[in-house]
């Protein structure tokens, strides 16, 4: 089978430093395989880009985009440890994530708490917020590429979205995704300028696609789903999207606004970085359901020396009554 083929020319190649062993259930266009890294003898994880997916790109390229995404330290982010090419095979490497994926957990939790949501937001956006400014745009954000480690988001494959785009033309970008899509089940995350083969796409489909994260945490379903790839595609760039608050009534208002507007179709209508969504989410406000929401917008209406007139009424009414 050429799939053992692969493994084995792939443990032959980095013999003395890793010791392969059990292989992860298989997302997209590569395989994953669980490690020993001898000398340090810790898990790590090794990831082998597919063969046909390594002869469409430049090593040259592969190794520019990675080496940027290898330069990330950030709490929310699971670093790369090595990359190289093993025979013909190109791979990197990065520390086993001993916990579930956002996936994994969608699927045990469902509804998932506002809290927890908020948080998970807050903290992919922070990790985001950090990458563009050092200039790495993920271009793959989906529940898949999140990891809970000790309880905290941690998100995986960081700029490798780039680094697979081997050839600069429109016409590989449409190519990627449309294989992704179909190895995937639909290109569910992908923002409308990135349907649209946008070259000059930036961080704002970052935020785009953790709209689409969000807005499925919330509603148990991403914004648009079907078989067809190619009409997922096409409701990203042309359809408007269900209010969260519609699917899900007692979203937090601040919450279901926030995701609607990460979800805006042109980037410019979104919000402007990862800071500006992880501020977002930062105030009380969002953990509040909007049936409660009203209650305290209503008393907040009420003028502030209310129970101060009231508690004075009372006062002189009690002196009143004594006096008599
Ligand atoms: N560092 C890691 N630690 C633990 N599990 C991982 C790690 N990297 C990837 N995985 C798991 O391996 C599987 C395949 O990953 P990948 O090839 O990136 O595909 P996808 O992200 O599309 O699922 C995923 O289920 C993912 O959760
Ligand atoms: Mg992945």
């Amino acid at each position: 089978m050429p799939n053992d083929t692969l493994r084995a020319e792939v443990q032959e190649a980095l013999d003395e430093q890793y010791a392969l062993g059990r292989e992860l259930p298989r997302g997209g266009m590569s395989r994953v395989f669980v490690a020993t890294e001898t000398a340090l003898r810790r898990p790590v994880v090794i990831k082998v880009l597919a063969p046909e997916l390594a002869a469409t790109l430049s090593a040259e390229r592969f190794k520019r985009e990675i080496t940027l995404a290898a330069r990330l330290q950030h709490p929310h982010i699971v670093p790369l440890l090595s990359a190289g090419q093993a025979g013909e095979h190109l791979y990197y490497t990065m520390p086993f994530v001993d916990g579930e994926s956002l996936r994994d957990r969608m699927q045990r939790e469902r509804p998932m708490a506002f809290e927890d949501i908020a948080r998970i937001v807050q903290e992919i956006a922070g990790a985001l917020a950090y990458a563009h400014e050092e200039g790495v745009v993920h271009r793959d954000i989906k529940p898949e590429n999140v990891m809970f480690f000790h309880g905290q988001a941690v998100v995986l494959d960081f700029g490798i979205g780039k680094a697979l785009m081997g050839a600069t033309t429109a016409e590989t970008e449409t190519l990627r995704i449309t294989q992704a899509g179909m190895s995937l089940g639909t290109p569910t995350y992908v923002a409308p300028e990135q349907a649209a083969g946008d070259l000059s796409l930036d961080h704002r489909a970052d935020l785009y696609a953790l709209g689409v994260v969000a807005y499925e945490m919330l509603t148990g379903h991403p914004p648009f789903r079907g078989r067809d790839p190619v009409a997922v595609l096409q409701a990203h760039a042309k359809q408007t999207p269900e209010p969260v608050g519609a699917k899900r009534t007692d979203t937090p208002k601040v919450l279901a606004e926030l995701v609607m507007t990460m979800l805006a179709k042109r980037p410019d209508d979104r919000p402007a970085s990862g800071t500006v969504v992880a501020q977002a989410l930062s105030g009380p406000a969002v953990h509040r359901p909007s049936g409660g929401g009203a209650v305290v917008q209503g008393l907040r209406a009420l003028p502030v020396w209310l129970p101060w007139g009231i508690a004075l009424v009372m006062t002189a009414l009690v002196v009143w009554m004594a006096l008599r």
